[in-house]
């Protein structure tokens, strides 16, 4: 298998993190690095929260957006209007794309759903040239996602089976400390560095929260709707108690961090 990632819909993508990705993506590019006249690969563009986000950052003379999901390929081309965006659908463990083609390769929140992400990894620095960074970022789902933890800790007290995807979704690949700093260094990438980057996901309400998820968006949309109807009301009832924690319904704010990671193709 090459993506694990569980897609029911653009549009319900964007609610549930399509609007979150676009906060981090600013934050990425800084770590990144991106300057003037390159050639920028997206590996897992999803609606574009990077690649729109790449030609503010930069006057770049190309950026290539792909992604293994048609659903995406469709919405993020639908949503382009900049001549120097080209989007296809393509693995990010088998980039159609000749050797050092482009001057950064990126991911942003993508590698966790790639079950051989270390192919992912050779992939992304085979298609960088000498001297150019790859980077990527993935979402600290044991330690830096507090609201995601609130659903499945919930869930784990109610159901033995959450218990499993907790544990599975707290150890997606390069998802441990340090896991992608190694990766990178097999993978013959020097100069490597990590940092956290942190963002807010404010919501408006409950529902605000829950609706996404309860559509079927994503690994706890994926868990919750498959749950049996009696299951399904004691979940629904008690995420929504630990959403409120003894407040009237209404806004709430949750820290949200990704590990990032660079490193430099070295010079031949
Ligand atoms: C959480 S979304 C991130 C999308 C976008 N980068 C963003 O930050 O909003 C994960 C994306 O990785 C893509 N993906 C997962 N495995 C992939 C693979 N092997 N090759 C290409 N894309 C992949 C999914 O289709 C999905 O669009």
């Amino acid at each position: 298998m090459t993506s694990s990632f569980n897609v029911q819909s653009a549009a319900g993508y964007e609610q549930l993190m399509g609007r979150w990705s676009r906060q981090l993506a600013p934050l990425f590019i800084d770590f990144a690095g991106i300057t003037d006249g390159e050639r920028a690969l997206d590996v897992g563009c999803g609606t574009g929260s990077l690649t729109f986000a790449l030609p503010h950052a930069a006057n770049l003379s190309e950026i290539v957006a792909i992604d293994f999901s048609p659903v995406f390929v469709e919405a993020a081309t639908r949503a382009n209007s900049d001549p120097r965006i080209r989007i296809q659908q393509a693995d990010a463990c088998a980039l159609p794309f000749a050797d050092a083609s482009f001057d950064r390769a990126l991911a942003l929140l993508v590698l966790h759903f790639v079950p051989e992400a270390g192919k992912a990894v050779a992939e992304m620095r085979r298609v960088t040239r000498p001297g150019g960074v790859v980077a990527a970022v993935v979402w600290d789902h044991l330690g830096g996602m507090p609201g995601m933890r609130m659903v499945l800790d919930t869930a784990a007290m109610l159901d033995e089976n959450a218990e499993q995807i907790r544990s599975r979704y707290c150890f997606q690949p390069m998802m441990r400390p340090g896991e992608m700093m190694q990766s990178f260094a097999a993978h013959g990438l020097e100069k490597i560095e990590q940092t956290s980057l942190m963002i807010r996901m404010d919501y408006q309400s409950f529902e605000d929260f829950w609706q996404p998820i309860a559509a079927g968006e994503g690994p706890l949309g994926k868990y919750v709707g498959g749950l049996d109807q009696a299951l399904r009301a004691k979940v629904d009832a008690t995420v929504k108690a630990a959403y409120e924690a003894g407040q009237p319904d209404g806004p709430r704010s949750f820290a949200a961090v990704a590990w990032a990671c660079r490193g430099t193709v070295p010079e031949a």
